[in-house]
């Protein structure tokens, strides 16, 4: 495979590239480029964060779980480019040092490379730009203070990097007609959208995945459209772009989503490689089950809907053929009833224990509609149908809520694991309904304010 792509500014050509050769080996082992470190070498700690740009503009990202045939057509800039090309410091650089924001070091290429990315779009929540960068030494208000300062500094131009168009690569098809071609051909190819649990497969299982093809470059399979009737996210939408259309509709879906691994894995993760990895803790199937989505598959020319939820068959079991891939998951536009919550041991950065989605419709002060759906409650994200029966045609009450409670043990008999025990799991999705219930009548609760 033949790529091309900008590096600190300078034109990159590679032969024959090991698709899934990741670009922090590549840095340190082929280019000396040892700027960028290697932390967890699984997306958590960012210290391998780089900034790469293309037509959706800058993104911090992982370079230890990033392939090289991602980059074909797109600049990378990486700790030794931050500066200038006479050794200007770029503000957050400047920043780091006049307020203290290094110790030991190990951290703080990445940090200034998530800083560089988030100076240049004039991002200035920095908790949230920065909650995907682990520093054991220093300590977070320095650098925040850092971060702070140099947002006040303009975006030096040697970092507005401008990637030349790149001719299509084979196994990185330009659209979703190539894709499908490809994939009909090569039916036991591996798909590679962001590569954020793939990536894991190699770096931490050693697998061997060829043959692979390549989703990031399908334009058409990134596109939201949203209409009077319908919500519809492309399989190749990233997680950052897919909380930004969601903050009006479904603001607690939205607000979910920031706490869904960090800014540098959410621009990878896509929706499709959410849905079709059938993980039973992924954050967005639960949600979007309980909106009531439609997958979209495709396989050929052979296209096929499906209700989300009827996708899941049991754990590690997908209704999906070889050859057949996800072109994008719809919900209809409806009047925002969803909460989203997520409970995990850490707010940031963490993979949930339990993920309980509620869409509860309500008319006259008695239960229309109901729909509730959970991830980590059993082998695949599930509906609690018995729930929902409990509550549609009740009056909307506390009693109502207590009452439909022990229909969970009907609807799930969860797992004991690292992330939390069966019984932790089936009180919490209890509390869960009832805080939904709670927090309609206004009884809003915060999981960041702490009261004594
Ligand atoms: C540090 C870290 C934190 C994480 N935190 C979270 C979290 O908080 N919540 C959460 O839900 N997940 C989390 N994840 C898991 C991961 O980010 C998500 O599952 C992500 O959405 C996967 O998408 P991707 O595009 O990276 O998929 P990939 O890794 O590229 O692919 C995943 C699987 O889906 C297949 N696939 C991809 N796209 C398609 C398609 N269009 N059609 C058919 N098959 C396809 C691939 O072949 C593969 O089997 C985390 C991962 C990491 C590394
Ligand atoms: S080395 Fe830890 S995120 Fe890449
Ligand atoms: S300065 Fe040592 S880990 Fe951050």
């Amino acid at each position: 495979m033949n790529i091309t792509f900008l590096l600190n500014g300078e034109t990159v050509e590679l032969a024959d590239v090991n698709p899934t050769a990741t670009l922090l080996d590549w840095l340190r082992e082929d280019r000396g480029l040892t700027g960028t470190k290697e932390g967890c070498n699984e997306g958590d700690c960012g210290a391998c964060t780089v900034m790469v740009t293309d037509e959706g503009g800058h993104k911090a990202l992982n370079s230890c779980i990033l392939f090289l045939p991602q980059l074909h057509g797109k600049a990378v800039r990486t700790v030794e480019g931050a500066s200038g090309p006479n050794g200007e410091a770029h503000p957050v650089q400047q920043a780091m040092v006049d307020l203290h924001g290094s110790q030991c070091g190990f951290c703080t290429p990445g940090f200034v490379m998530s800083m560089v990315a988030s100076h240049a779009n004039g991002a200035t929540d920095h908790d949230t730009q920065l909650a995907g960068n682990l520093c054991r030494c220093t300590g977070y208000a320095p650098i925040i203070r850092a971060a702070e300062a140099a947002a006040k500094l303009p975006v030096p131009v040697w970092v507005k990097d401008k990637p030349a168009p790149a001719a299509d690569a084979r196994r990185v098809p330009g659209s979703s007609d190539e894709l499908a071609a490809l994939y009909v051909e090569y039916p036991d190819a591996t798909l590679i959208a962001g590569a954020t649990d793939v990536g894991l497969w190699v770096t931490k299982q050693l697998r061997d995945l060829d043959p692979v093809i390549f989703l990031n470059r399908c334009e058409d399979l990134k596109q939201i459209a949203i209409t009077d009737s319908e919500v519809r996210f492309g399989a190749m939408v990233d997680m950052n772009r897919m909380g930004e259309a969601l903050a009006d509709l479904h603001p607690s879906y939205a607000e979910m989503i920031r706490r869904y691994a960090s800014v540098q894995v959410r621009h990878a993760a896509t929706v499709g490689g959410n849905i079709a990895n059938g993980s039973p803790i992924g954050d967005n199937p639960p949600a979007l089950i309980a909106l009531g989505a439609t997958l979209h598959l495709r396989k050929g020319d052979k296209r096929r809907s499906i209700p989300l939820d009827e996708f899941f068959i049991d754990y590690g079991k997908q209704d999906r053929t070889p050859g057949e891939f996800v072109e994008a998951v719809s919900f209809p536009r409806q009047p925002d009833r969803l909460k989203a919550y997520k409970l995990s041991k850490r707010f940031d950065q963490d993979i949930s224990a339990v993920c309980g989605c509620f869409n509860v419709t309500v008319s006259d002060g008695s239960v229309t509609q109901a729909r509730i759906a959970f991830g980590g409650m059993a082998g695949v994200p599930k509906r609690a149908t018995h729930v929902e029966a409990a509550l549609i045609g009740k009056p909307w009450t506390r009693d109502t809520i207590k009452a439909a409670l022990p229909a969970f043990a009907d609807d799930y008999a969860p797992l004991t694991d690292m992330r939390a025990s069966a019984t932790y799991r089936l009180e919490t999705a209890k509390a869960m309904l009832e805080r939904y219930f709670l927090e309609d009548q206004g009884e809003i609760t915060n999981v960041l304010e702490v009261s004594a």
